[in-house]
């Protein structure tokens, strides 16, 4: 089994590498943000309160994230490996997830974090807003207070894994296959 972490700020890609790494190497991909946008598609009762903090470019509690990723780890017996995309987000998150990997026999191998300037982060998230639908895109404030948060609280993440010798930084600016060929050469040395 393989467990990777695609870490990095709002709009550095995490999403689009994703996809082409599901596709190269079957991992089950866990996006957090994915999930809760069914919930509230669906408009479940952690839908409606896990929007609530989203408008607003805020963290959703950790209580909320962690079932339902324990829950997709349940639900996926036979994965071959989770590419965890924007989860972990805060360390209790972090070390909730080696819990829950602990209880399967495993642990995260690899922590890619993609890193971008900010100004280039916020061209991203304003140019998709307006074609995505996704609320926290249109606001430039809400894409700020969404970067601020993850400064606060999810950059300390990185240190946790740094402390295993799991993490590699990654330049997240170029070409979509410029920095997916950076992050396949990172997979292939350790898978
Ligand atoms: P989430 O859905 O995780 O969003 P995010 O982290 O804000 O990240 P994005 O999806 O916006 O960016 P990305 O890094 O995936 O970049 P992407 O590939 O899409 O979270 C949303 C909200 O949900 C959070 O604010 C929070 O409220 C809540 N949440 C989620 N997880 C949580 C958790 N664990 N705990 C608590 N709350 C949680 O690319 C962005 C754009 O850039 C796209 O248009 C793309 O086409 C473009 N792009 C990508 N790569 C390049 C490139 N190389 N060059 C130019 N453009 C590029």
């Amino acid at each position: 089994m393989f467990n990777l972490i695609l870490f990095g700020p709002p709009g550095s890609g995490k999403g689009t590498q994703s996809e082409k790494l599901i596709a190269k190497y079957g991992l089950k991909h866990l996006s957090t943000g994915d999930l809760l946008r069914s919930e509230i598609a669906a408009q479940t009762p952690l839908g409606l309160e896990a929007k609530s903090f989203m408008d607003k470019g805020q963290l959703v509690p950790d209580e909320v994230v962690i079932g339902m990723i324990s829950s997709a780890l349940d639900n996926n017996p036979n994965a071959k490996g989770f590419l965890f995309d924007g989860f972990p987000r805060t360390e209790a998150q972090a070390e909730a997830l080696d819990k829950l990997l602990k209880l399967k026999k495993t642990a995260i191998h690899l922590m890619l974090a993609l890193d971008v300037a900010e100004a280039e982060l916020i061209k991203r998230l304003l140019g998709r807003g307006k074609t995505s639908g996704r609320s926290d895109d249109t606001n430039e404030e809400v894409i700020k207070a969404r970067i601020a948060e993850y400064h606060k609280k999810t950059t300390p993440v990185a240190d946790y894994y740094l402390k295993f010798d799991k993490v590699k930084h990654i330049k997240g600016e170029g070409t979509v296959d410029e920095i997916f060929e950076v992050i396949s050469k990172e997979i292939d040395g350790k898978i």
